[in-house]
């Protein structure tokens, strides 16, 4: 199975020539691989920009409304996402759930308004320090899974990526052991397989993401029940993100 390396930039980097520099460094130290799908998710006002020049290189978002259109003050849609030729959107990132209030519920809505528009939404899901210090890990993921996905159908699913991040281990510099990252992506395939079915479950992508760089990078990625990464800081240092994508080969 192809293996994706998804660039999260969060609110970087500061400026337009920034994030132009930041894409073009990262194309050009790059060939076209099979087995790789390299993603990059800027901020909004920089997809425009990067857009021309994409090639093999996708374009994600890192947010998207629930909404078509209409009186929604700052709010980006996923049509508008589409126009500007995103295939991918980050939902129910953990930033998102926590600082700008988002719950499982107005996740789902998004997840279900990305896929009516055709974007392929990189869902998010994670415990915290204390959820895990208090043996609720597999508790709270089942939650979020199951919350995030409801009324979602066996043809959508198909198209959902999910991101295994741990909230304690995003820019930390303390990832999650391997051993942990793949004992949870079991335990989200055999989740999906009692929602959904085997065959289902067998095919959907789960990604790591957390604290992840080019040393600790092919750890998760030779691990067959992680389809790939979802990288914050590293991605934006481009010598460190293209290393993490040849560590594939
Ligand atoms: P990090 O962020 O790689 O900086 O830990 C990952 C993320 O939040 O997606």
């Amino acid at each position: 199975m192809k293996k994706f390396i998804i660039a999260n930039w969060k609110c970087n980097p500061t400026t337009q020539k920034k994030a132009k520099q930041l894409f073009l460094s990262v194309k050009k130290g790059l060939k076209n691989k099979k087995n790789v799908e390299v993603v990059i998710c800027p901020p909004f006002c920089y997809l425009a920009v990067i857009n021309n020049n994409l090639s093999f290189i996708k374009l994600g978002a890192q947010n998207c409304f629930f909404e078509d259109k209409g009186a929604y003050t700052g709010e980006v849609s996923c049509e508008m996402l589409k126009s500007l030729k995103c295939k991918y959107v980050i939902i129910g990132h953990s930033e998102r759930r926590k600082i700008f209030g988002e719950t499982d519920k107005i996740i789902n809505k998004k997840i279900k308004k990305a896929l009516k528009f055709g974007l392929e939404p990189i869902f998010c899901i994670g415990e915290t320090l204390e959820e895990k210090q208090q043996s609720n890990t597999f508790k709270v993921l089942e939650k979020e899974i199951k919350k995030g996905l409801e009324k979602v159908s066996k043809k959508e699913i198909k198209k959902i990526i999910v991101a295994y991040e741990p909230i304690w281990a995003i820019g930390s510099n303390h990832p999650c052991e391997e051993d942990q990252a793949m004992t949870v992506a079991l335990f989200i395939r055999k989740l999906i397989s009692r929602l959904y079915n085997k065959q289902i479950a067998k095919k959907i992508r789960i990604l790591y993401g957390g604290s992840t760089n080019s040393q600790n990078a092919f750890n998760y990625l030779r691990n067959s029940e992680i389809q790939g990464l979802l990288v914050g800081g590293a991605s934006l240092k481009a010598k460190e993100f293209i290393k993490i994508i040849k560590t594939l080969g």
